[in-house]
């Protein structure tokens, strides 16, 4: 039998997660996790599952009826809405502009769908008629792309991506993970069909549950491919003629019927994760949806500010930057990884490395969700000028600090 003394008390170190995800959840939403759970059914629970439904409604500036939750992380909600909608031999258009557009084409590839890319250089955007000439060319059946890919920290203009799709009758599908709250978004004003997300940035929660939207364009897609596994199976059902989805857990078709007043009994609600999307919803629609793109993009003007007045070079295309989420190159003759595990151990603040072409190259610095605060930025500045002071980089005492703040007094903060 296992010695249970050998298994000390969890105890996590405190950090300031100030990378590019997860970052430091919101108290009022470790809180709410704490609650006592309910039986799924439980009417008082199935009511939470409502607001659940009303609250990111409006977090998604939508009228959609099904707006709800996958349980997982935030590829769940993209493995549900791709494998929903996709057949075998489908074609699908994904414009890549970072490692998160690599992910959306293998799930797609997963899905035994034909994928078309276009791609552009990382830290750059596409100009919308890049994606219209594509659309035109391949005619695909969904179109699938982030808005912010913190891989590059650039977030792709989607205004016109909607009506693009819509005008050569396909779907579109948008990853918005990474900026959901950190920026605008407004679903049904930019005509997007199918919207997923995720709970560990700029909503302040921990990862596991995956926020979704879709409008009745894909409503009907997944209607027409219904099925109901048969233990469930309510008498007189008859499956829809349409090919089956290849997913049970997502099964887009089931989980409606779960969402809605027919509650089929399909998996088992996350509680303690229902709990916290709820609170995480709360806490932005208090503020105010403005309001709290305001705050990313106030923090993100402060965070380049006192970055570059530490004589570093931001990465990326400014003009389409991400505000919860900065890459700064790393400078010349500088070990990153020893700057990074410096700033951990000496300040217990964690930023982050980066993937693919920028490996090496650029460090991300997030602000996001409750970290998004003057202070974080204040304090996340000052350690990162001090520790490379320490690996003798030649840096302006003070002014890092200075710069940012100013930016706030600017602000009226
Ligand atoms: C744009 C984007 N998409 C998808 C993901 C994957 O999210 P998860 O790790 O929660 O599955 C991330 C995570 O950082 C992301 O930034």
């Amino acid at each position: 039998m296992a010695d249970n003394t050998i298994f000390a008390e969890l105890n996590p170190p405190p950090r300031l997660m100030m990378g590019p995800g997860p970052v430091n959840a919101s108290p009022r939403v470790l809180n709410a996790m704490s609650m006592p759970l309910l039986g799924q059914f439980d009417p008082a629970f199935t009511n939470y599952m409502n607001e659940v439904m009303a609250l990111y409604r409006q977090i998604f500036q939508t009228a959609n009826r099904w707006t709800f939750l996958i349980d997982g992380t935030a590829r769940a909600g993209i493995e549900a809405a791709l494998i929903s909608v996709l057949e075998p031999g489908d074609t699908v258009l994904v414009p890549v502009f970072g490692r998160f557009g690599h992910l959306l084409t293998e799930i797609a590839e997963r899905c035994q769908a034909r994928v078309e890319l276009i791609e552009t250089e990382w830290g750059t955007v596409f100009d919308p008629g890049q994606i219209e000439e594509a659309v035109k060319r391949t005619r695909p059946k969904l179109v699938a792309l982030c808005q912010g890919d913190t891989s590059t920290t650039v977030a792709q203009p989607l205004a016109e991506i909607g009506d693009i799709c819509r005008r050569y009758d396909a779907i579109s599908f948008i990853d918005s993970t990474a900026s959901i709250v950190g920026m605008d978004l407004p679903v049904d004003a930019w005509q997007l069909d199918m919207v997923s997300a995720g709970l560990q940035k700029c909503l302040a929660g921990p990862p596991g549950s995956a926020p979704i939207t879709f409008n009745d364009r894909v409503a009907d897609i997944i209607a027409a491919r219904k099925h109901i596994e048969k233990g469930i199976r309510p008498d007189g059902f008859k499956a829809a003629s349409g090919r089956m989805i290849a997913s049970n857990y997502f099964d887009l078709s089931m989980l409606m019927d779960y969402w809605s007043e027919t509650r089929l009994n399909h998996h088992t609600e996350a509680t303690s994760m229902l709990y916290a999307a709820r609170e995480c919803a709360r806490i932005v629609l208090q503020e105010g949806l403005a309001e709290t793109f305001a705050r990313h993009a106030l923090a993100s003007r402060a965070m380049v500010a006192g970055l570059q007045a530490m004589g570093l070079k931001v990465f990326g295309d400014l003009d389409h930057k991400m505000p919860n989420v900065t890459g700064v190159h790393i400078p010349k003759g500088v070990d990153g990884e020893a700057i990074r595990s410096d700033l951990l151990n000496d300040f217990a603040i964690e930023i982050g490395t980066s993937f693919g072409p920028l490996h090496g190259k650029i460090w991300r610095i997030g602000a996001m969700g409750y970290n998004c605060q003057k202070h974080n930025i204040l304090t996340c500045l000052n350690a990162l000028e001090t520790i490379l002071r320490l690996h003798k980089v030649r840096v302006p005492s003070g002014e890092a600090v200075d710069a940012a703040i100013a930016e706030y007094r600017a602000a009226g903060q």
